[in-house]
């Protein structure tokens, strides 16, 4: 399993790949089943869809890794279009009436968490043009988020930049507490991470990553870091502050809802975060039994990394593909 991931996470990154992936109507209706769309019009729609079933949304402007300082500049200003559109939604409207337009982070637990926030990445914020630079694209979408009373969740990306995401969290996070970031429990390091976190008392989600990284900074072993997930989880769900189990993984999701009850850690003390178009229906029998669930709502035409991401974390969804190729 774990060198199927291997073998499309490389295969993918060649650009005669690419090139055929993007160009094949094949690949459009998975592309269409794990992306909201390609603008932010249809991100919003998706979302309203999804609070109607009573889920909450982090909306993602698909994108990484900016070639330039222009390129940067303009995903900040979507980031602002997103949090500006974000505030009109009736939901959000209602939410900002009722808990107040500030936001205070030791109030936010799930009876009075934002409704729809944003999910946004540190390399689509220049950082490989630097990081005072991408610090301040990052301050201005903070600054705008809490005009609004809403959060903003740092992506956590391949382990090159795990070091100055936590730096750059580190540096904002006293003037901003609207906002927290990602932990991968596949890299050796998360296990100090994790008590970071818990020392700095921000919101945390914790996956188990998606990147391919060499075996000296993460498990190879998928069990292992299920084995890793699970324990990191736990101490999460006891000590942090808000944290986000995200996981479509099932087994761990019954162990985990096995723990907090017999813990007795209320439901509104965490949520459980999943991405668009994946196990619909666990979404729903979670909020049915009374968890928070947000989803992971992507949108944008720079969808292809995400997309082979999700081609490598479940390599049958090739069949998928390969069955539409015979029906046509
Ligand atoms: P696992 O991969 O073991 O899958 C468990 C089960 O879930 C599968 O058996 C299948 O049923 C289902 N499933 C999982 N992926 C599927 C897919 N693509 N298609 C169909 N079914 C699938 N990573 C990262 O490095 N940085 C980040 O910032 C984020 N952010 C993020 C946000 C949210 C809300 C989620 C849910 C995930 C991320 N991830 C991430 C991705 C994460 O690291 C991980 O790769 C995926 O969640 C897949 O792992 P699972 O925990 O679902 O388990």
């Amino acid at each position: 399993m774990a060198l199927g991931r291997t073998l499309i996470l490389k295969t993918s990154a060649l650009k005669p790949v690419e090139s055929l992936v993007r160009k094949s109507f094949l690949f459009r209706p998975l592309v269409r089943r794990f992306i909201a769309g390609d603008t932010l019009e249809e991100s919003l729609k998706a979302s309203r869809d999804l609070l109607d079933r009573g889920l909450r949304v982090s909306l993602d402007y698909l994108g990484e890794n900016t070639a330039n300082e222009a390129e940067a500049l303009a995903a900040k200003k979507t980031y602002l279009e997103m949090l500006d559109r974000i505030s009109e939604v009736p939901q959000v409207k209602k939410f900002v009436d009722e808990f107040g337009a500030s936001y205070t982070a030791e109030k936010r637990n799930g009876t009075n968490v934002e409704p729809l926030n944003i999910s946004i990445k540190l390399t689509q914020c220049g950082m490989d043009q630097g990081f005072d630079f991408a610090e301040a694209n990052y301050r201005s979408v903070l600054e705008r988020a809490r005009a609004g009373s809403n959060f903003v969740r740092v992506d956590m990306e391949a382990s090159d930049y795990t070091e100055r995401t936590l730096k750059m969290i580190d540096t904002v996070r006293h003037e901003f507490p609207n906002t927290g970031t990602v932990l991968q429990s596949y890299l050796m390091r998360n296990d100090a991470d994790v008590q970071t976190i818990i020392d700095w008392q921000i919101r945390v989600r914790l996956v188990k990553g998606a990147y391919l990284e060499p075996a000296a900074v993460a498990f190879p072993e998928k069990s292992k870091v299920d084995e890793q997930y699970i324990i990191q989880a736990k101490k999460l769900l006891r000590e942090a502050h808000y944290p986000a189990i995200a996981t479509q993984d099932e087994s761990i999701i019954t162990a985990l809802n096995q723990f907090v009850a017999e813990e007795k850690i209320p439901k509104q003390n965490f949520e459980y975060q999943m991405l668009y178009g994946i196990r619909r229906d666990l979404q729903d029998s979670l909020v049915k039994e009374g968890f928070n669930v947000r989803i992971y709502v992507p949108f944008g035409d720079s969808w292809y990394p995400y997309f082979t991401r999700r081609l490598a974390e479940r390599p049958a969804n090739m069949l998928f593909i390969a069955k539409s190729m015979f029906k046509g």
